[in-house]
């Protein structure tokens, strides 16, 4: 048995306009998937999915990739789940020229599904890390990350960014602008995730981003400003001590661009009353900044909060499910003993 995990992430700044090559932030924090894989002869593939929460729920989900799974909570998550693994194993199978092999696959994760915390991406990376492993073949984190968008992309229908799964595959803070994608130096940033219990359509909110920004020209100039104010938070990030915890001042300046980035996120139409509710609770309790993180239409929150105000007050927030505090993951993909 072959385990590998990889971390989920934040986006400080920039998604959705990243679809359009404008620069985004995402960053890697340690709520982890893990895929656990072992080869078979006879080519089938059975993937036995516990632990994948699911708004609010926990759906245990034992089945084949063919014969799809029988579970009692359909949902198109679970079976937009089942295509991520899918398309891994072809990238595995591919990877390490094995075209026909088999897999049991188990995949565990403490990342919601489809919430904005990069579940597809992390199970789509551990997963081609540990098949091909499993087959005797070693990829370095940029390879694993490369087929990672290219499953991502395939499931998608083209509708992907390599943000994702590069910041998923290696870890920390990254940089991604069109096929340019490179790890960042930032210091430990205090992440704080509210979590409304539900998920996006990551597919219908990036389609219905790419028509607003076709009819409407202001669309397009948000866009182009979402890379604006990435752009500026990058050049704080930079200039600031990756090795020491950062200041009132770089926080506050960080907390303003998410602000505005959150606005513009909601002018594009992908916030919701739920992460607009849990966003603002964030600034109330004294948060820096706070912003809705991934496709948004639901799921999670990222605020930036040294003290522990923000997570007390989501905790009171009605629709705020859960909240957390999430340290930055400095490792991506790994071996798991
Ligand atoms: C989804 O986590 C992030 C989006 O920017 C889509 C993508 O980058 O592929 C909305």
């Amino acid at each position: 048995m072959t385990t590998c995990s990889a971390p989920g992430k934040v986006y400080l700044f920039g998604e959705h306009a990243v679809v359009y090559g404008e620069p985004a932030v995402p960053c890697a924090v340690e709520r982890r998937a893990r895929v656990s894989v072992e080869p078979r002869a006879d080519g089938r593939v059975r993937v036995d999915a516990a632990d994948l929460s699911l708004d609010g729920f926990t759906v245990t989900w034992g089945g084949g990739v063919d014969d799809r799974p029988d579970v009692d909570v359909p949902t198109p998550l679970l079976s937009a789940a089942t295509e991520y693994i899918e398309a891994a194993v072809d990238q595995a199978r591919e990877a390490a020229g094995a075209p026909e092999t088999g897999f049991d696959i188990t995949v565990e994760s403490d990342i919601p599904l489809g919430a904005g915390l990069g579940s597809s991406a992390a199970v789509v990376v551990a997963g081609i890390d540990a098949a091909t492993r499993a087959l005797g073949t070693e990829l370095d984190p940029e390879e694993v990350a490369r087929r990672a968008y290219r499953a991502e992309y395939e499931v998608q229908d083209g509708q992907a960014s390599r943000a994702d799964t590069y910041c998923s595959a290696m870890g920390g803070a990254v940089r991604v602008e069109g096929d340019d994608t490179r790890t960042i130096d930032a210091p430990p940033l205090p992440f704080v995730v509210g979590y409304d219990g539900g998920a996006g359509d990551t597919g219908r909110l990036v389609a219905g981003v790419r028509t607003l920004r076709e009819e409407h020209d202001f669309a397009a100039d948000t866009v182009a400003t979402i890379g604006d104010l990435t752009r500026e938070g990058e050049r704080l990030l930079a200039a600031a001590d990756p090795e020491t915890e950062p200041d009132d001042e770089l926080l506050a300046e960080l907390g303003q661009l998410m602000d505005f980035n959150h606005g513009l996120l909601e002018a594009l139409g992908v916030s919701s009353r739920s992460l607009d509710a849990m966003v603002w609770a964030a600034r109330e309790a004294g948060a820096h900044g706070s912003k809705l993180t991934g496709a948004g239409g639901g799921g999670c929150t990222v605020a930036l909060d040294s003290s522990d105000e923000t997570e007390h007050a989501l905790g009171y927030t009605a629709e705020c499910e859960q909240s957390f505090r999430a340290e930055l993951a400095t490792e991506g993909v790994r071996v798991e003993v």
